[in-house]
C-alpha cells in the first residue's frame, strides 16, 4: 500500500530521533551511551528506615553491550526480545497488538516509563489492585492479563524466566528497596489545573497524536504490524490496566508523548488527552462477570477509573471491543 512508502522512513526518523534525544526534563540519556557505571551515589548512602522521605537516588543502567557471553547473557536476550516483541516471541499469552515496549519505553530503560531497573529491587510489594503481597513475577503476569489483554504465563515458565533475567540484569548495582529518580511515572503531586475535559481533549489528540496513533486512534499497521501503536479499540490494553486510569495515563503521556517530545504538553493538555484517549471503548476488563456496576464497584471505585461512567452519552463498558472472529 501506497502509505506504507511514507510511513516507513517516517517511522524510522522517528525512532532515531527518539533514539538520541533524552526526554526533556529527563537527567538521564535515553541510551547512556558507553558509561557501564554510573551515578548511584546515594545508594552507598546509610539506609535509613524505608518509611522516611530520602532524596532521589539517580541510577542508570548497564548499556545493552555489556550483556555477558553464556547462558545467563542469552537469557537476558531472551528477555530483551520478548519485551520488545512480544506478540512474536510469547504468542500465547498476548491478546492484543502491544508489545512490553510500546509503554516501557527504550525496551524498558527510559526513565520515567516505569524503566525495569526501577521496578526489580521495588518487589516483593503489596498492591492495592489485588490486596496482597505480590512477587516480581506476580507483576509481569498482570501486565500480561491486563495490558496485553492476554493470559498470565506461569511463574515457573521460561518466558517468565527469561523477563525476570532481563529485568534483573538491567538493575545491576541499583540498591533494593528504594525508589530510584525515574522510577514508575512521575505521578506525584501531578494534577490538573482544570478537571480533565473530553472535548479539550480531542484537540489535543487531534493535533499532537493523530498524525502517529491514527486519527480513530487505531494505530498504524506496516506489513501487518503494529508500528504506532493503538490507544484504544480490540488491539489495545484493557479496561482492568493500569493506563485505562487518567492519573497513570495523563503522567505517562507527559513524559513521555508526543514520542521523543516528552515534556512539551501543558499539564493541562496532557489530563485532557489522557481523558480522551480513556474514555474510548477498549477489550473488557476479564473480571468482569457479567454486571458493569459491579464491576465497577470491586474493581474500579476511583475517580481515576471512567469505567462504568457516562462519557460524552456513552457508558464506558458496557460495548467492549472485541478482536473479529476471537474470543
Ligand atoms: C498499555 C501499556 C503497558 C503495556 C503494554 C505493558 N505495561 Fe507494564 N505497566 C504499565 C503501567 C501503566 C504500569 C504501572 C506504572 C505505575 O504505576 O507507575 C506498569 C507496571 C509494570 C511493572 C512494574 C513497574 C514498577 O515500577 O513497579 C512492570 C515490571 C511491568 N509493567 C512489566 C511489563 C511487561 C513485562 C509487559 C509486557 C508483558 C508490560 N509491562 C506491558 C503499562 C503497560
Ligand atoms: C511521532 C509519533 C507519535 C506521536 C506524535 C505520539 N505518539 Fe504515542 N507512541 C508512539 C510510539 C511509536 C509508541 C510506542 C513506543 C515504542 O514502542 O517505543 C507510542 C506509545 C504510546 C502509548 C502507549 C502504548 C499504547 O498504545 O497505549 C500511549 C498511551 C501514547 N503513545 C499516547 C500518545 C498521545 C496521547 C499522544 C499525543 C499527545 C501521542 N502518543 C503522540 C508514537 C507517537
Amino acid at each position: 500500500m501506497n502509505r506504507h512508502r511514507l510511513l516507513l522512513p517516517a517511522l524510522a526518523a522517528v525512532m532515531l530521533v527518539a533514539c538520541q534525544r533524552p526526554p526533556a526534563g529527563s537527567d538521564m540519556p535515553a541510551k547512556p551511551a558507553n558509561t557501564a557505571t554510573a551515578a548511584a551515589p546515594a545508594a552507598s548512602a546509610a539506609a535509613p528506615a524505608p518509611t522516611t522521605m530520602k532524596p532521589a537516588t539517580a541510577f542508570t543502567p548497564p548499556p545493552e553491550s555489556a550483556i555477558p557471553e553464556g547462558p545467563f547473557g542469552d537469557m537476558v536476550r531472551e528477555g530483551r526480545e520478548l519485551f520488545v516483541h512480544t506478540a512474536q516471541k510469547a504468542p500465547a499469552y498476548v491478546g492484543n497488538g502491544l508489545a512490553c515496549a510500546n509503554c516501557h519505553l527504550d525496551a524498558g530503560r527510559q526513565p520515567n516509563s516505569a524503566p525495569l531497573w526501577g521496578a526489580y529491587g521495588m518487589y516483593p510489594a503489596y498492591r492495592s489492585k489485588n490486596k496482597h503481597v505480590n512477587s516480581f513475577g506476580e507483576r509481569l503476569q498482570g501486565c500480561f492479563q491486563f495490558s496485553m489483554n492476554g493470559k498470565a504465563p506461569p511463574l515457573d515458565s521460561r518466558e517468565m524466566l527469561a523477563l525476570e533475567a532481563y529485568a534483573y540484569w538491567m538493575a545491576t548495582g541499583a540498591p533494593i528497596g528504594v525508589k530510584l529518580d525515574g522510577a514508575g511515572y512521575p505521578k506525584q503531586g501531578f494534577k490538573p489545573p482544570q478537571p480533565p475535559d473530553y472535548a479539550r481533549g480531542e484537540t489535543v489528540f487531534q493535533r499532537d497524536c493523530a498524525l502517529c496513533h491514527g486519527s480513530d486512534g487505531l494505530g498504524q499497521k506496516v506489513a501487518g504490524r503494529y508500528v504506532f501503536p493503538p490507544l484504544w479499540g480490540p488491539d489495545s490494553f484493557n479496561w482492568g490496566a493500569g493506563m485505562h486510569e487518567l492519573d497513570n495515563a495523563a503522567a505517562f503521556i507527559k513524559a513521555n508523548m508526543p514520542l521523543s517530545r516528552g515534556n512539551t504538553l501543558s499539564d493541562q493538555d496532557a489530563w485532557d488527552v489522557a481523558m480522551y484517549m480513556d474514555a474510548h471503548e477498549r477489550p473488557q476488563d476479564p473480571r468482569f462477570k457479567g454486571d458493569l456496576a459491579q464491576t465497577r464497584k470491586d474493581f474500579h471505585d476511583t475517580p481515576m477509573s471512567l469505567y462504568g461512567t457516562t462519557v460524552n452519552g456513552h457508558l464506558l463498558g458496557s460495548r467492549p471491543a472485541r478482536r473479529q472472529g476471537s474470543r
